[in-house]
């Protein structure tokens, strides 16, 4: 038996698992470029994208805009083909200016959350594709029913188009949390997966009366092949997995941050409030013990959230990623997702993609 592939209109990834987007530079070029050449579907994270870029500190609006294009051309090189998408959080300030550098450098997807990504359609259309590219494919992450119709009716009514790819994000992904800490106090209560099965049936009912196929995928707490066919087996396309792919050698991240995955125990493993106004899952350590305590002072902003306020918030988000992604893991923020304390050494995006596809078989 072979796999069956994941389709998004005219794109095919022979192995249905999408890497999920990470910021901040967890998953750039490296990464994604790696997935997307072993036949998954790589995703670079735009958030604050421009932090190795020399002019950064000075101007990190243009650094980013410019780190988008070139992140997205390299990760194009090395996928010799493979399919190449970006994350981009409707959250982020000036979204509209990411979506359009990203059409421009030739992305194939756009999967947009950590809030509803309604204007999305009418962003990306008119942005020129590069060469004779197909039109850049639109999949916006839900975390529930009540969402995903918002975003069916919304764009249906107002630009007649449906999204291309639907990522469900559940309670136990990694990064921000489209739920309330009092849901997931009980994520066992939540009975997700019901809630999946109710977003598929939307996205087929949605398709069927357009006659287009929707492909949705689910993302959170899929550490391996078999958890990846338990979803499948219910009608699903294919998942999304970003956890497991941090410990590998092609992870973006500076080794100490993949240490600290490997070192992780359950009981490190917490959910944290963001400044950016929702919750999110990281790694306890000594930046979080402060956090607990007061506020921590930070430096200019870099205007990264449109939520956030530079002089009440408790700790300035990029600066704090950008910490732990550079190997500070002790005075970073750690965002993982709940399995990290599955990781037990490095592994290499082949052989992740090999044994997913395996046990697909
Ligand atoms: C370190 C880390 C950073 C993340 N950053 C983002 C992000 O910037 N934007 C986003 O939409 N999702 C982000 N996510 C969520 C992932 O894209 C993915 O959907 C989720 O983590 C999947 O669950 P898993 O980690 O259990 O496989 C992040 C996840 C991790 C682990």
């Amino acid at each position: 038996m072979s796999v069956k592939p994941l389709t998004i209109g005219e794109l095919t990834a022979g192995i249905p698992v999408i890497q999920g987007g990470m910021g901040v530079g967890v998953s750039l070029s490296g990464l994604a470029g790696a997935v997307a050449a072993k036949g998954g579907i790589g995703i670079i994270s735009t958030a604050q994208i421009g932090f190795r870029e020399p002019d950064y500190h000075q101007n990190p609006h243009e650094a980013n805009l410019r780190a988008v294009k070139k992140e997205i051309r390299r990760a194009k090189e090395l996928a010799h083909g493979g399919i190449v998408g970006v994350n981009i959080m409707v959250a982020t300030r000036h979204y509209e200016e990411y979506v359009r550098a990203a059409i421009e450098a030739g992305a194939d997807v756009i999967i947009s959350g950590a809030g509803l990504p309604v204007t999305l359609p009418e962003i990306a259309s008119g942005v020129p594709v590069p060469g004779n590219g197909q039109p850049v494919k639109l999949a916006p992450i839900v975390s529930s029913l009540k969402s995903a119709n918002v975003i069916f009716r919304y764009w249906m009514k107002k630009y007649k188009y449906l999204p291309d790819m639907v990522v469900i994000e559940g309670p136990l992904a990694g990064g921000h949390l489209g739920f309330t800490e009092e849901q997931l106090r009980d994520i066992p209560g939540m009975h997700f997966e019901e809630e999946a099965d109710r977003i598929l049936e939307a996205a087929e009912a949605f398709g069927k009366e357009q006659g287009k196929e929707i492909p949705v995928v689910m993302a959170g707490g899929v550490y391996t092949g078999e958890e990846a066919g338990k979803w499948i087996s219910r009608g699903l396309s294919g998942v999304q997995m970003a956890t497991r792919f941090v410990t590998t050698e092609e992870c973006d991240a500076h080794p100490a941050y993949k240490q600290a995955y490997i070192d992780a125990k359950e009981e490190d493993i917490v959910l944290v409030k963001s400044p950016v106004g929702m919750p999110g899952r990281a790694i306890r350590n000594t930046f979080l013990q402060k956090a607990g305590k007061g506020a921590i002072p930070h430096g200019k902003c870099h205007g990264c959230i449109k939520t956030c306020n530079p002089a009440d918030t408790p700790y300035c988000i990029t600066e704090a990623l950008i910490r732990a992604v550079e190997g500070d893991v002790e005075n970073g923020l750690l965002f993982c997702g709940s399995n990290a304390c599955r990781s037990e050494r490095m592994e290499t995006v082949g052989t992740i993609l090999d044994e997913v596809a395996d046990a697909l078989k």
